[in-house]
């Protein structure tokens, strides 16, 4: 990992805030977030619900802006970019609940960000198939729906999914959360293995404190700010 603590950080957070307003209140959710993420790490943030986790992340995927601060990609501020094509192409989320759609087949979702990207539908099955094959997951589930298949295969779907739309930066938001024990821990050493073997930053927002054992580093949120992992003690 020593390549990845010299190189610049792939993405940063700079005093990152995130007030929800309405006419009868204010929610403040991340409060003065600041941290470095590098490329082939995989970095775990743990905290309570309703401590902002999930917050932080739509902010990191240019699904909401900071209302103060700034979340930078490549040392250039999100607000810079065109952010329907940063969403798209350097960001990928994965759902607690997968999100795959469902009147398409497990192919199909997964050629979906590739024809985005202008591939023709021949290219895009064959790069589909591949990004499979890499999740681990038998050609047996081609042309199955996601109703067909298990929970811990539909993350898998849903992460072969993130890597076609060629993202360098998998976040993902509770992706044990409807997994039994042992493959919740399966999907989380795959993304650890993605990280390390073909350099992407994965950032996995959890409640589920097992998954720190797998991962490079732990951060904590706690009422909105973003800590260091407190080593013992930490109440999750
Ligand atoms: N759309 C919203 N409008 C107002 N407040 C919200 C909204 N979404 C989340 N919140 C509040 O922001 C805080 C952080 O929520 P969230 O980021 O979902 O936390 P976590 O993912 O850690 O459970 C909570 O107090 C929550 O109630
Ligand atoms: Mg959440």
């Amino acid at each position: 990992m020593e390549k990845s603590t010299l190189s610049e950080p792939i993405l940063q957070l700079d005093k990152v805030c995130y007030q929800y307003r309405n006419k009868y209140q204010s929610v403040d959710a991340v409060k003065d977030a600041s941290a470095e993420f590098y490329e082939g790490k995989t970095y775990a943030i743990i905290g309570k619900s309703g401590s902002g986790k999930s917050t932080l992340l739509s902010l990191i995927a240019g699904l909401a802006l900071p209302t103060d601060g700034q979340v930078l990609y490549q040392g250039v501020p999100t607000d810079d970019f065109d952010l329907d094509k940063f969403r798209r192409e350097k960001v990928a989320v994965v759902y607690q609940s997968f999100n795959l759609f469902p009147l398409m087949t497990c192919l199909e979702n997964v050629c979906f960000p590739l024809e985005l990207l202008g591939k023709s539908p021949r290219e895009a099955a064959v790069i589909a198939k591949e990004y499979i094959a890499h999740v681990n997951l038998p050609d047996t589930v081609y042309k199955r729906f996601p109703n067909m298949i298990s929970g811990g295969e539909k993350q898998r779907v849903a992460i072969a999914r993130a890597l076609a739309s060629g993202a360098k930066i998998i976040l993902a938001d509770e992706p044990t959360g409807n997994l039994d024990v042992a493959n919740g821990e399966k999907i989380v050493r795959l993304l650890r293995d993605l990280a390390h073997e073909d350099n992407y930053t994965v950032i996995i927002v959890t409640h589920d404190l097992s998954i720190t054992q797998v991962v490079d580093e732990v951060l904590q949120m706690s009422d909105g700010y973003l800590l260091p992992m407190v080593a013992e003690g930490c109440e999750i």
